[in-house]
């Protein structure tokens, strides 16, 4: 039996064990992922990898809610994590009813939002309102448009300074811990380091208190681009291709089914 991460928990955890973190959109991977990891997040990179859209900026409440309701049901032990998508979030009152839709509708036990000080009063809101929240700031992949793509962050000293003050403002308004994505290594440490709460990588290095990948880039299966901070931890895309295909051979020589697969 796996023993859930609470708030508690994941909040212990800094400096003593890195914490793991992955995505998931299905009950049918969730399973799967929920020995291995600490928390599910159900990102809206489900947009893309699942719902083949360019960016996660078209992700609707109503999907994220659908597919967080699959994570929670198939892996029934995990802390999990529902990214709120673009738009939900943009004042406290759409804030609230949202992140309330989601926790009534899911047994998600936590929302993710972007932004760091500029979010810190709509995240004291949520939290004062019974909301755990994780934060994510650095690299905002909702920001993409606005921004004209992905930038790095942490490039300058200005940079640096603005990520210690987001993280120390998301911390002061309450959230449990934070994702910090696409930020230099040297300057994800340092604000690791400026917080009590655990900091969650992913294009962030080593420093910080935990990892987030999303399981179809490490997985190997989505293949449109990698990005530098990916890992594949097995060519799954080959796996499923060579797969199919000597299921498509079987077929079409009759060598599929056999006696074994017949009434
Ligand atoms: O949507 C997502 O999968 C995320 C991760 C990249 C942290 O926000």
């Amino acid at each position: 039996m796996i023993k859930k991460m609470t708030i508690t928990s994941i909040k212990k955890a800094k400096g003593v064990q890195p914490l793991v973190m992955i995505t998931a959109y299905d009950a049918l991977f969730a399973k799967l992922l929920e020995p291995s990891s600490d928390m599910i997040l159900v990102g809206d990179s489900l947009n893309m990898s699942f719902a083949g859209k360019r960016d996660t900026l078209s992700a609707t409440l109503e999907q994220m809610i659908y597919h967080t309701d699959a994570v929670c049901t198939g892996a029934k032990n995990s802390f999990v994590v529902c990214d709120m998508p673009f738009g939900t979030y943009s004042n406290k009152d759409d804030a609230l009813k949202n992140a309330i839709k989601v926790f009534q509708e899911t047994s998600a036990d936590s929302i993710k939002i972007e932004g760091g000080e500029d979010k810190a009063d709509i995240i004291e809101y949520l939290c004062s309102n019974g909301i755990a929240v994780c934060g994510h700031i650095g690299l905002l992949p909702q920001a993409v448009r606005g921004e004209g793509g992905y930038k790095v962050k942490g490039k300058t000293s200005a940079e640096e300074l603005q990520l210690i003050k987001d993280a120390q403002a998301i911390e002061s308004a309450g959230a449990f811990c934070m994702v910090i994505e696409g930020v230099k290594a040297d300057v994800a440490a340092v604000v690791s380091n400026s917080v009590k709460i655990p900091v969650i990588g992913i294009g962030a290095g080593k420093d910080v208190d935990g990892q987030v990948l999303v399981f179809s880039d490490m997985l190997g299966l989505f293949e449109e681009f990698t990005p530098k901070f990916v890992k594949k931890y097995i060519d799954g895309a080959s796996l499923v291709k060579d797969a199919v295909q000597n299921y498509s051979d079987e077929v079409k020589t009759k060598k599929f089914p056999k006696e074994e697969h017949t009434y």
